[in-house]
């Protein structure tokens, strides 16, 4: 009887594991992880090399650099196929991402899990150990053994202390290779801008936050499920996997409904349009202020909350994210308006003196606009701070000079609008004839800074005459 016990022992420790060829297809992982595969699924990680607007991109740029491009972009958006050597520089430029096998397919389970170190931190500099361990954070109780992969946990993969960030930032900080690009250029920065913060340069419990903390919500739950598996739920033991930002799937794709309420619950409280909020208590009014005192203007305060880098961050040469401000009489007329930017047209394209517009604006050597990556000489930037130190007032304060009609202003609304992708990049890729134009109606503009709300709403009727702004308890601007 003791003999069958120890056999029994030794036949657990020393399973072989399941090979590497099968650890880099997620639907293995999705055998024992379910609710982390299906998350997973439906976020831009797993959409990154099927992305309509990638695919355009990376063909028309291929075919404009003359293949410069090599795997500059695929070592991202399909970090496997570069590994397994899918793709290489030889046939990077005639491939297609979407023919792509699902253990090369976007970012995978694999490649975040058996990633170990990086050696830059942009451009992907991660290193896989390319073996059958997976990275993690679970402990207390440490992970149970399972037939399928050894479990490591790991300060580069978990959200500890000692995270520096670089196991998602090496892939969130894109420089831009020269050539084909005429310069390099930090083109996104997500990391970099991070590391300004003081969730990277204070290593307290209390205020480091990494990139997992905020982007990977947790909660208490199984994070593996199966027959014979000896597992229990662990206090914030599972993560989210959804990876929520401004992105969202624009063809047919895995959980668009669930990706469209997460993109809205991390956005949201993100980017708002509040007065300050003291540490304790209710913010102090005055996201909308008319100032009659201060020359007839109209004052916005907008203030990013619980944001670990600028805004919008990373792909900010794409976006296009403004401030919308209507002042109306007592009738509904429209006295003042500013940021009212018509369906299908962006942004800068309205004549508006005082638009306040959240993005980067990218240049070709000759000062002309650029619209692509492999053109970008130069860039000006113009996104919301992230605090550098707690406590730091970081919010951006437009003003709206408004003359005489101050006295007629009845109500003010305001809110902040987002789209994903500017039109003439879409445009640009319809007329090359590498995007259908069927994927730009699928894009949504997106609303913050309102609570929820449609707008923020200044009335005369809530209006605190020594302030200009809303009287205490109205919270709805
Ligand atoms: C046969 C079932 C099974 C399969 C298949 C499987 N896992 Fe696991 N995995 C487990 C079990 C069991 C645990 C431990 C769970 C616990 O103790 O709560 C675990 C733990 C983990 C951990 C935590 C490691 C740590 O130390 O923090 C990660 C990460 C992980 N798995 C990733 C993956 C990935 C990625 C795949 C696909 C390549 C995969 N797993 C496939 C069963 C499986
Ligand atoms: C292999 C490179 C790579 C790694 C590693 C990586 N990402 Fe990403 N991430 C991407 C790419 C590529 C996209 C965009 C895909 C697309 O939209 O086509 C993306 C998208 C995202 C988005 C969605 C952005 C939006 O605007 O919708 C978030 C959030 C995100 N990543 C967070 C993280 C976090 C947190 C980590 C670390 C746990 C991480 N990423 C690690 C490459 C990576
Ligand atoms: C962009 C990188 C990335 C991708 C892609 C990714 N994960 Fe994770 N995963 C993480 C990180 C980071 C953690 C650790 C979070 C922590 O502990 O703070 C994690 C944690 C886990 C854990 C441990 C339990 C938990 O929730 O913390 C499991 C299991 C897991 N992932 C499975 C998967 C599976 C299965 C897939 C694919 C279907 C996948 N992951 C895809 C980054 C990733
Ligand atoms: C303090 C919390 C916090 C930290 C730390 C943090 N983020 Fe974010 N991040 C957010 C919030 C909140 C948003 C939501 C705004 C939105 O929906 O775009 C966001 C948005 C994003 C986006 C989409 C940005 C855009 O405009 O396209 C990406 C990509 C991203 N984060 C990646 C990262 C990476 C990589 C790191 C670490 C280097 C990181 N984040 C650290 C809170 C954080
Ligand atoms: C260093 C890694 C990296 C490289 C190299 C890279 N990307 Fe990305 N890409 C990302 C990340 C990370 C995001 C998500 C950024 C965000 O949400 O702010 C992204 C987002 C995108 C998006 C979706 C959002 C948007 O702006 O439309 C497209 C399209 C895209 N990249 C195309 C490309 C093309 C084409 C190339 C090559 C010319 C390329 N990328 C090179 C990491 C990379």
């Amino acid at each position: 009887m003791k003999r069958v016990v120890i056999t029994v022992a030794l036949a657990a420790c020393t399973h072989p594991k399941d090979p590497v060829a099968e650890l880099e297809d997620p639907s293995t992982c999705m055998q024992c992880h379910p609710k982390h595969y299906t998350q997973w699924s439906g976020s831009m990680h797993a959409y990154a090399s099927d992305d309509p607007v990638f695919v355009a991109m990376h063909k028309r740029g291929q075919r404009e650099t003359a293949g410069a491009l090599g795997t500059f972009c695929v070592q991202c958006h399909a970090p496997m196929a570069v590994a397994l050597g899918i793709v290489d520089a030889n046939n990077a430029a005639s491939f297609d991402p979407t023919t792509l096998p699902p253990t090369a397919r976007g970012v995978t389970c694999y490649f975040c899990h058996d990633a170990e170190k990086t050696i830059a931190d942009h451009n992907n500099g991660l290193v896989l150990a390319l073996d059958q361990t997976m990275r993690g954070g679970a402990s207390n109780p440490p992970p149970a053994d399972t037939p399928a992969h050894n479990s490591a946990f790991s300060d580069f993969t978990a959200g500890t202390l000692k995270n520096d960030g670089s196991m998602c930032g090496s892939c969130h900080d894109v420089v831009t290779p020269s050539p084909p690009s005429p310069m390099a250029v930090a083109l996104e920065r997500t990391f970099e801008e991070w590391k300004t913060t003081f969730f990277a340069t204070l290593h307290d419990a209390q205020h480091h936050l990494s990139c997992a903390n905020c982007h990977m919500v947790a909660s208490k739950d199984l994070i593996a499920q199966g027959p014979g598996l000896n597992v229990v739920p662990r206090d914030n033991g599972f993560h989210d996997h959804f990876f929520p930002g401004i992105d969202q799937a624009l063809t047919a794709w895995p959980q668009t409904d669930a990706m469209t309420a997460e993109v809205a619950g991390i956005l949201d409280p993100a980017v708002n349009i509040t007065g300050a909020t003291p540490l304790t208590g209710p913010p102090i009014p005055g996201g909308i202020c008319l100032q009659p005192l201060n020359g007839n203007e109209i004052t916005v305060r907008i203030d990013s909350q619980s944001l670990g880098h600028l805004f919008p961050s990373g792909a900010a040469q794409d976006r296009r994210a403004w401030l919308e401000v209507i002042a109306y009489d007592a009738s509904n007329n429209v006295l003042f308006s500013s940021g009212v930017v018509p369906d299908g047209m962006d942004p800068e394209d309205i004549t508006d003196p005082n638009l306040l517009g959240l993005w980067d604006t990218i240049f070709k050597a000759d000062n002309s606009p650029a619209l692509f990556f492999w053109e970008v000489d130069h860039e000006t930037s113009n996104l919301l701070k992230a605090p550098l130190f707690p406590g730091m007032d970081h919010s951006s304060n437009p003003s709206y000079i408004v003359g005489a009609i101050a006295n007629q202003i009845d109500h003010i609304t305001a809110r902040i609008l987002v789209r994903p992708l500017n039109f003439k990049l879409l445009h640009a890729l319809e007329q090359s004839g590498d995007l259908d134009p069927s994927v730009e109606t699928q894009m949504k503009t997106l609303v913050t800074g309102t609570g929820g709300a449609p707008f923020r709403t200044w009335s005369r009727a809530n209006f605190e005459p020594s302030t200009g702004c809303c009287k205490a308890g109205f919270p709805s601007c």
